[in-house]
C-alpha cells in the first residue's frame, strides 16, 4: 500500500483490508448472535454511498435471512447558527412494525444517525439497531446507541472502503488516512479527470414553486439548495447588521442591494463542499447579478449549467402567496400592497433576465402550473439531462 493522492490531498496507508475482513467477522458474529433466535426477517438498511463495501461484506456472514433495503442521507452545512443538517430521503420499503438494522459506514458527530434513527421511528419501525463499520468516538456527540462498531478510529479524515472525498476514493479496498506531514510527493498519483461542478438556476416570479421544488431537486441531484431569500431571513432572525439592512427592503417587496446577495452567494460557493453543484433560487435577480454570477463563476473555470424558469399566471402568485401566508406568516407575504410590489418589482427587474440567458442559450421554460407532483416530474426530466 502506497500513499494516493485525491485532488489537492494526499492520503497514507492506514488500514488494511485484512483487518477489515477481521473487524466485519466479528461484528457479523455479534449480530448473527441476537438474531439467531428471531423469526422475522429484519431489513438490512444500507445507506448510500458510503456504507455499499461494508454492507455486502457484512451481508455475506450474516447467517439469517434479512432484506436488503438502500436509503441516501444527505447532510449539508448550512449557516453557523442553522449548523450541520441532515435530511432523510428515499427509503422505498415500508418499514412498519420490522426490525431495521441500519448499515452506516462512519458515525462522526452522530448528526445523520440521529436524524435517521428518529425518522425510522415515526415510520413505525419496531426495532432499530444500528451498526456501523467505523466511530470516531472522540467526536460522537449523539444519544442513540450505537448497538455494533465494528472499529473505532481517531478524528481523522480518512478515504478508502466506501469513504470518499468529495465522492472519489471509495473503491480502494484499504483504508487511507490524511498524510499531514506529506511533502506533496506521493508514491502513486491518480490521474483524475477536471471536475466540474454544477450550477442551476431556480428561476420564477413569488410564489412559482421555487422553494418547495428545490428541497426534491438537490436531493435527486446532490446540490445545496441555496435561497437568497432564505439566507436574508435568517440574517433577519439573528438580528444581524446584514439582516437589519435587508429588513425593510423585503417587507416593502423592494430587492436588496445587488453586492449583498453577491456577497453570500459567493461565500456559500466557497464554504460547501461534498455536493456536485449548486441549486440557485432567487439569484440572480437583476442584470447585474447575472453578471456577477458569470464573473464569480469564470475564476473558478466554471459557468451556469441551466436556467430552469418555472412560469405561473400573476393571479396564480397571489393566490398561492395568500396560501402560504396562512402557514409560513412570512413578513413580506402579509400584506397585498407588498406582494403586488414583489410582483411588480419581478416584472421590472427579474423578467429581462429570461431575454439574458435566452442569449446565452441557457434558458428553459417549464410549466409551473398543476400539481406540486406534476411540476416536480418536469423538473426533474429537465435537470436530468445535465
Ligand atoms: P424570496 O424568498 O426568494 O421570495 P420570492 O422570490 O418572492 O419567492 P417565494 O419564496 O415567495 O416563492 P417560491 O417560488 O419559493 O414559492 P414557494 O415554493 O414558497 O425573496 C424574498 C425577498 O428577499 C425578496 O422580495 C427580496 O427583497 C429579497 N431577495 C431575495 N433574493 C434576492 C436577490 N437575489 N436580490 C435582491 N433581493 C433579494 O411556493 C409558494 C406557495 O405555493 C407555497 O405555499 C407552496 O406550498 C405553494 N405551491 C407551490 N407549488 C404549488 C403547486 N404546484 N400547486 C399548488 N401550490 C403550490
Ligand atoms: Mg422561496
Amino acid at each position: 500500500m502506497g500513499k494516493i493522492t485525491l485532488f489537492d490531498k494526499t492520503f497514507k496507508p492506514f488500514i488494511p483490508y485484512a483487518e477489515i475482513e477481521k473487524a466485519i467477522g466479528q461484528v457479523a458474529e455479534r449480530i448473527n448472535k441476537d438474531f439467531e433466535n428471531s423469526n422475522e426477517v429484519p431489513i438490512l438498511l444500507c445507506t448510500l454511498n458510503g456504507a455499499i463495501m461494508f454492507t455486502s461484506e457484512l451481508m455475506k456472514r450474516l447467517n439469517f435471512i434479512s432484506e436488503l433495503v438502500t436509503i441516501k442521507l444527505s447532510s449539508y452545512i448550512g449557516t453557523q447558527s442553522s449548523g450541520e443538517v441532515s435530511q432523510v430521503m428515499g427509503l422505498t420499503t415500508d418499514v412498519k412494525g420490522r426490525k431495521v438494522i441500519v448499515v452506516e459506514d462512519i458515525v462522526d458527530t452522530g448528526t445523520t444517525i440521529v436524524a435517521l434513527k428518529k425518522f425510522l421511528q415515526e415510520q413505525g419501525a419496531s426495532d432499530i439497531r444500528i451498526c456501523t463499520m467505523l466511530l470516531k468516538p472522540a467526536s460522537y456527540k449523539g444519544d442513540v446507541k450505537l448497538d455494533y462498531v465494528a472499529m473505532e478510529i481517531p478524528n481523522d479524515f480518512i478515504v478508502g472502503f466506501g469513504l470518499d472525498y468529495d465522492n472519489l476514493g471509495r473503491s480502494y479496498k484499504d483504508i487511507y488516512v490524511l498524510d499531514t506531514d506529506s511533502d506533496g510527493t506521493p508514491d502513486t498519483i491518480i490521474n483524475i479527470p477536471e471536475k466540474h461542478m454544477k450550477y442551476f438556476i431556480l428561476f420564477g416570479p413569488p410564489g412559482a414553486g421555487k422553494g418547495t421544488q428545490a428541497t426534491a431537486m438537490v436531493e435527486n441531484f446532490h446540490l445545496c439548495h441555496l435561497s437568497t431569500g432564505d439566507l436574508l431571513r435568517k440574517e433577519m432572525a439573528a438580528g444581524s447588521e446584514l439582516g437589519l439592512k435587508a429588513k425593510a427592503l423585503i417587507n416593502a417587496g423592494e430587492l436588496v442591494p445587488d453586492e449583498i446577495v453577491e456577497g453570500m452567494i459567493e461565500k456559500q460557493f466557497d464554504t460547501v463542499k461534498g455536493v456536485e453543484g449548486f441549486l440557485l433560487d432567487g439569484f440572480p435577480r437583476t442584470i447585474a447579478q447575472a453578471e456577477a454570477l458569470n464573473a464569480i463563476l469564470a475564476k473558478k473555470g466554471e459557468e451556469v449549467t441551466s436556467v430552469v424558469s418555472l412560469m405561473i399566471p400573476d393571479e396564480m402568485i397571489k393566490e398561492r402567496i395568500a396560501h402560504r401566508a396562512a402557514i409560513e406568516g412570512r413578513a413580506d407575504d402579509a400584506n397585498e400592497e407588498v406582494i403586488a410590489n414583489r410582483i411588480r418589482t419581478y416584472h421590472d427587474k427579474t423578467e429581462p433576465l429570461v431575454a439574458f440567458y435566452k442569449g446565452a442559450g441557457k434558458y428553459n421554460e417549464i410549466d409551473g402550473t398543476g400539481t406540486i407532483e406534476e411540476v416536480r416530474g418536469r423538473i426533474a426530466d429537465l435537470m436530468s439531462k445535465y
